[in-house]
């Protein structure tokens, strides 16, 4: 691949750009406005900034990469692209929107590739101009650091198309996992339940915010504990991808918890917002509760 197009530049866009740019390859980024995505360019310069100043990244790598990233105002540039991949919000109405209109510009050899956290692939490529050649491409926050990507192909996707979409993945220094189409794949169908899990413990009032964050970090020995991992994806990332399980299966097991729905409601998003279960506004995060 040598141009690949990113549609949606938040946390996981502005990511996978900034990856994408490191390994070599074109990037032409888009969001609703593109002062969103010259704002993630301007962004992943200050990122490539840290990586200089820790000496990761030459001087030169790093204007080399930022000058591979073309913020663009609509598709039609994408006709370049080998690969589209949709990183957009995780409403399934806009993604079919997307994969419609990015879909005119889709050449007749590249691939549509969506980085949907939950939402069934094979419904989605209903969408796009040619099913076999749309793909399930899921990353994970921040895009950067982590070191897996989900390669997950729709009922109709082609080998040629897992394959040469595998190929991409590793060739970002990525390790792949290849998931069936079932909802939440792999990684979230185990972590979204277990986010569920505590904040069902912290509203039944068993530990603090702390505490059970503290129990995970040094009993299970994960970086974060599940509250503040919950924070840094997003409630409302979360909260959707737990409705897709609960819906698409009809189990009860998969149920939101109440207060991860009321803490939606409120608007307390996470670190997005400055207050989830934490709040984020003063020099070190604080538990809310
Ligand atoms: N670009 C490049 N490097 C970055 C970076 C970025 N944007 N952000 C962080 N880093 C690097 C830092 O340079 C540092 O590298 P070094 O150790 O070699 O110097 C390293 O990452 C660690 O960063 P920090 O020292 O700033 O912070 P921490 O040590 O606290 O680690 C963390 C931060 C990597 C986020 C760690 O806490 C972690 O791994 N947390 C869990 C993340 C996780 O589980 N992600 C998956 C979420 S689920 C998901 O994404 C799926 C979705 O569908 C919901």
């Amino acid at each position: 691949m040598r141009t690949v197009a990113v549609i949606g530049a938040g946390q996981m866009g502005s990511g996978i750009t900034q990856t994408v740019a490191q390994f070599g390859m074109k990037v032409l980024l888009s969001d609703v406005d593109i002062a969103l995505a010259e704002k993630a360019k301007a962004n992943i310069d200050k990122a490539f900034a840290r990586l200089v100043s820790r000496e990761k990244l030459t001087p030169d790598e790093a204007t080399a990469a930022l000058a591979r990233i073309t913020p663009v105002a609509d598709y039609a540039p994408m006709v370049e692209a080998d690969l589209i991949i949709e990183a957009a919000t995780e409403k399934e109405e806009i993604k079919h929107r997307i994969f419609a209109a990015a879909g005119k510009v889709l050449r007749e050899d590249a691939i549509m590739a969506s980085n949907t956290s939950s939402i069934p692939i094979t419904r989605m490529a209903v969408s796009s101009p040619d099913p076999a050649r749309f793909i399930g491409l899921h990353f994970f926050n921040p895009v950067p650091v982590m070191g897996l990507i989900e390669v997950i192909p729709g009922l109709a996707t082609s080998k040629d198309t897992v394959a040469r979409t595998r190929a991409f993945a590793e060739g970002l220094g990525k390790q792949v996992v290849l998931a069936e189409d079932e909802p939440g794949f792999v990684v979230n169908r185990i972590l979204l339940p277990m986010i569920n899990e505590a904040v069902f413990v912290l509203g039944q009032g068993t530990a603090s915010i702390a505490d059970i964050d503290k129990g995970c970090r040094l009993g299970l020995n994960h970086p974060m504990g599940p509250l503040e991992l919950a924070d840094f994806v997003g409630l409302d990332t979360c909260l959707d991808i737990v409705r897709v399980l609960y819906n698409t299966t009809g189990d009860s097991k998969y149920r939101p918890a109440p207060l991860l729905m009321k803490y939606v409601e409120a608007g307390w998003l996470g670190r997005k917002t400055g207050r989830g279960f934490y709040d984020y506004t003063g020099d070190a995060p604080v538990p809310t509760r």
